[in-house]
């Protein structure tokens, strides 16, 4: 048990300043911008000060002091939060001292391999579970969870009570791929070590504050959450002849399954043309271009295509999805015509994109504004529904409001 660190502090907008009566770094300046993996005092500190309160977001220490951003800046709750991560940096604690760990250690069942951050916002994330992963076919998606307890990484503010706070948040996550690997080109293998997720943080609304995305953002490699073994989903690649043209159609990170199936008919040597178009609001929305720039130099009948909505060009000229299958944009880029006969569709993410029919009986009523499934429907297509197996799969990321 080591001893408590003496502290004083004072703020200056989002900064605060930490004086504390010994030195932590010695004279070496340290600069943290997230958890780091090292152990050593002040890798620790920054660490459990990141995950204890998720609106801090850089964490300087140098010497004996400690100073630390926080967006939206301080008040008492937060200045005596960051006091006491400070002042009890070298004391070990018993189990008893954090209340979740046991919590933690009931429900979390898989690590966190790796993370590609393409942006603070936007993750290729790898969880290997502790159990060996069970056979899955490439579309699926099984379900990711960490509990209420954990921090957000926003200022978003939950009215829950303790009972509430010792639950999980479980959501649903479609597998992904790289489809390559970025360094060698070659083909992801059928059963790799550990399972790729793509991922978004989900900001906060006046309607919504997203439980998970927030929690997940604040973790790192290393750190334990939940993972449902059982991988599950009929948005899968059955039906798919071998000369059937396949389109996948996304927004977002609506990108993961139709990259896993892509995988999937490259690795059976799927001859017949391949098109993944996804629609984003930004370029740096897009997290595998370097791998769809290989898979489109190796396999010429794959193509990969990324609209935008909102950079400075769309102003004025907004093209969804639908607008491309309306207007031929998807048969150009496929190189073939979308025909019923020969050609698969999948859809994923933003449920208006996908505008799926109520069903009355056995015949489809369509939302308004119209999406892709009736613009196939008045094409011959057949949509995927009960039983019936068609030729226009789909995977809804949320339900429409
Ligand atoms: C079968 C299935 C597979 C999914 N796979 C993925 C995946 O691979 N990657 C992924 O990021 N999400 C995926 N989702 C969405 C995921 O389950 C979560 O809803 C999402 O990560 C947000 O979780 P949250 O708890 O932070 O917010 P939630 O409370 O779940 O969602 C709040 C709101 O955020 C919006 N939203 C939710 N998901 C997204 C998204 N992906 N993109 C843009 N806006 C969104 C919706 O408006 C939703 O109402 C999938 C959902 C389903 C049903
Ligand atoms: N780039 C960002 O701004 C950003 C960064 C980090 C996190 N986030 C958070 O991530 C979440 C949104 O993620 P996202 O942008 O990946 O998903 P999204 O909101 O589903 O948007 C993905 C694409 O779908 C388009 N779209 C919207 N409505 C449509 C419709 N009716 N039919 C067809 N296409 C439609 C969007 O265009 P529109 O432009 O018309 O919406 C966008 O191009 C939000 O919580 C956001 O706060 C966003």
């Amino acid at each position: 048990m080591g001893q408590l660190i003496e502290v004083q502090y004072r703020e200056i907008g989002d900064v605060a300043l930490f004086d504390t009566d010994r030195s932590i770094t010695g004279q070496d300046s340290r600069v943290y911008r997230g958890p780091s993996p090292n152990d050593d005092p002040p890798s620790t500190l920054a660490t459990r000060l990141f995950r204890t309160d998720g609106s801090i977001d850089h964490v300087h220490v140098l010497s004996n002091t400690v100073s630390i951003r926080r967006r939206g800046g301080w008040d008492d709750a937060s200045l005596k939060g960051a006091r006491d991560v400070i002042a009890s940096l070298f004391v070990v604690y018993d189990e008893d001292a954090d209340p979740y760990e046991p919590l933690r250690e009931a429900n979390y069942n898989a690590t966190i391999a790796s993370i590609r951050a393409h942006n603070e916002d936007l993750w290729v994330m790898k969880v290997m579970p502790d159990e060996p992963i069970e056979p899955f076919d490439a579309g699926q998606y099984t379900t990711l969870g960490l509990g209420y307890w954990e921090p957000r990484a926003d200022d978003a503010v939950e009215d829950f009570d303790d009972e509430q706070r010792r639950k999980m948040a479980r959501r649903s996550y479609s597998v992904s791929s790289s489809i390559v690997d970025r360094e060698t080109g070659e083909l992801e293998p059928e059963h790799p070590e550990s399972v790729e997720f793509y991922i978004v943080k989900v900001r906060p609304d006046q309607e919504e504050i997203p439980a998970l995305t927030p929690r997940i953002f604040t973790k790192g490699e290393g750190d334990r959450l939940f993972m449902s073994h059982k991988f599950t989903g009929r948005y899968t690649l059955r039906g798919v002849e071998p000369g059937d043209k396949v389109v996948f159609l996304s927004t977002g990170t609506g990108e993961a399954p139709q990259n896993a199936m892509t995988a999937e008919l490259l690795r059976r040597g799927h001859a017949a043309p391949i098109l993944n178009l996804v629609c984003v609001r930004y370029n740096d929305d897009l997290a595998y271009i370097p791998e769809q720039k290989i898979v489109q130099e190796k396999w010429p009948n794959y193509r990969y295509e990324a609209i935008t909505t909102r950079e400075p060009e769309n102003e004025g000229n907004k093209v969804y999805i639908q607008d491309l299958v309306r207007g031929g944009g998807v048969e150009e880029m496929l190189g073939g015509r979308l025909d019923p006969e020969d050609t698969h569709v999948f859809l994923c993410g933003n449920p208006a994109m996908i505008g799926l029919p109520k069903w009355e009986e056995d015949s489809p009523v369509f939302p308004e504004p119209v999406g892709v499934c009736e613009l196939l429907h008045e094409r011959g297509f057949t949509i995927d529904h009960l039983k019936t197996r068609g030729n226009v799969h789909y995977e809804e990321y949320w339900k429409d409001r």
